[in-house]
């Protein structure tokens, strides 16, 4: 006996293949999928939101037909592109051998295989792999193992992260705890006990005043003051996405992380690189780190080691903080995920990296990227568009009511309302948020770019104009 729907205007049995059909689908998820992060006023709208079906390259596709460029890869995470069927036919023949095996002490084949193909790929001794399903369970992991580690090395007191303000790190309470671009102190504090929040390296609306490199040294210094600050004996880890993509698509002089690295070395403290948006070719490297010379103790990885074809996530940490559980060698790391290193998720990823060589698709997309970039810094010609910023392929426009004094538009703001409406329009997925946020697939061709850049370059004349109160020209 199956539950009818709590409300159907088809009036229908819910569960005749009929009742999915592209007519009856849209109704169906407003009445039972929470989608995450809409409103339900958006929910509610007509055209609020879209049920997608399938996709091919760098566009996605409605279940009205309807194709759109997938500007920003999902939420920057199907690097590899859509319609990968060899990816889907790894998946099933894992499946179809072996689907789940006890991840509480035993591993796998494919599981062995990717773990090894990523400590091939990753910078330094970051060579052993702590599996999970998604991007917060990774960042959740790293400030767990961080703790751990510190307190198993003789310093139970360390127990404080220190995170960059404008940051996001997901939303489970450990990883929400540490971002601070959505914090909701009201709904949801206290959050986890210890953590504290400096500056971001940000040049164009630096929190100190200057400009050009002085910004990134100043920022990096403001990590070191917090250190100190907080007692240098109380902190077990810094964490940080190498090029930040929440806080607004901002590249760093390769100084700001060789002096994070120098400061957590003479502190003792742990340096947690997020790469989660960062790696598998985003930004022009396999990895982020490898832009600035350094590597992290630990490194959170998810979103485009599968490119989206299924959740698997990692925190990979470095053999000389592994050390400790050779030295301790009774003591197990304290964290267990069911699903952590599922064998068809892992089958997915190794099918994927296997891509990434075969299409030499890291060097692909960093081309392709660069081309993006020039397009975009065209749009500067604009007055909303106070400045293109980013490196490989993600980037990001820095929207402003005033290029003179680079004041944000406010959260009501029309005209970027019109502009997200336009762009969807014009078959264009991507966020506008302060930053208008490009990162397609990194498989994109050159006139996917330059149509993308053109349908956005009219889409800000008509809403410049539309919305002309809203901007100082
Ligand atoms: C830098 C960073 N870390 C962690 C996360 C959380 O990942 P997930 O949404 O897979 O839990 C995100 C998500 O966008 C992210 O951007």
């Amino acid at each position: 006996m199956v539950k009818a729907a709590v409300r159907s205007s088809s009036e229908q049995d819910t569960t005749t293949a009929e009742n999915f059909a592209p007519v009856y689908l849209e109704e169906r998820a407003r009445d039972h999928v929470w989608i995450h992060s809409l409103p339900w006023a958006e929910l509610a709208e007509k055209d609020g939101f879209r049920v997608f079906d399938r996709g091919e390259g760098s566009t996605i596709y409605d279940i009205q037909g309807r194709g759109y460029f997938d500007a920003i890869s999902g939420l920057w995470v199907v690097n590899a592109g859509h319609g990968r069927a060899d990816i889907a036919a790894r998946m099933g023949e894992q499946a179809a051998r072996l689907a789940y095996a006890s991840a509480m002490s035993f591993t796998t084949v494919p599981q062995v295989q990717l773990a090894s193909m990523i400590a091939e790929r990753t910078p330094g001794d970051l060579n052993r792999v702590f599996f999970c399903s998604g991007g917060s369970e990774a960042v959740e992991s790293a400030i767990k193992i961080a703790k751990q580690v510190q307190t198993m090395r003789g310093f139970p007191r360390r127990y404080k992260i220190i995170g960059r303000r404008g940051s996001y790190h997901g939303m489970t309470y450990g990883a929400m705890s540490i971002t601070q671009s959505v914090r909701d102190e009201a709904s949801f504090g206290p959050y986890m006990y210890g953590v504290y929040h400096v500056p971001h390296p940000d040049r164009y609306r630096s929190d100190f005043g200057v400009e050009g490199e002085q910004a990134d040294i100043m920022a990096a210094k403001a990590v070191e003051q917090e250190i100190i600050y907080q007692g240098p004996e109380t902190v077990a880890a810094v964490i940080g996405e190498p090029i930040s993509t929440a806080a607004g698509v901002h590249v760093p002089s390769p100084i700001y992380w060789q002096m994070l690295r120098e400061t957590c070395d003479k502190y003792g403290v742990l340096l947690i690189c997020d790469e989660v948006i960062n790696g598998f070719g985003r930004t022009g490297k396999m990895f982020a780190q490898e832009l600035f010379g350094i590597q992290g103790d630990i490194m959170t990885i998810a979103k485009a080691l599968s490119s989206g074809y299924a959740p698997i996530a990692a925190a990979v940490v470095s053999d000389k903080v592994y050390e400790i559980f050779k030295e301790k060698d009774q003591v197990p790391m304290g964290h267990l995920l069911t699903f952590g290193g599922h064998p068809v998720a892992c089958a997915a990823a190794v099918r994927n990296l296997e891509i990434f060589d075969e299409e030499n698709l890291v060097e692909r997309g960093n081309e392709m990227g660069t081309y993006l970039g020039q397009q975009l810094q065209t749009l500067t010609k604009h007055p909303s568009v106070g400045e293109v910023r980013g490196i490989g392929m993600v980037w990001g426009l820095d929207m402003v009511a005033n290029k003179a004094t680079r004041e944000k538009f406010g959260k009501d703001s029309q005209f970027k309302k019109k502009l997200a409406q336009l762009l969807m329009e014009r078959n264009i997925v991507t966020r506008v948020w302060d930053v208008l946020h490009l990162a397609p697939p990194l498989v994109v061709t050159k006139d996917e770019i330059d149509n993308v850049v053109g349908a956005i370059d009219e889409s800000l004349t008509i809403a410049e104009n539309e919305y002309a109160s809203e901007i100082v020209a």
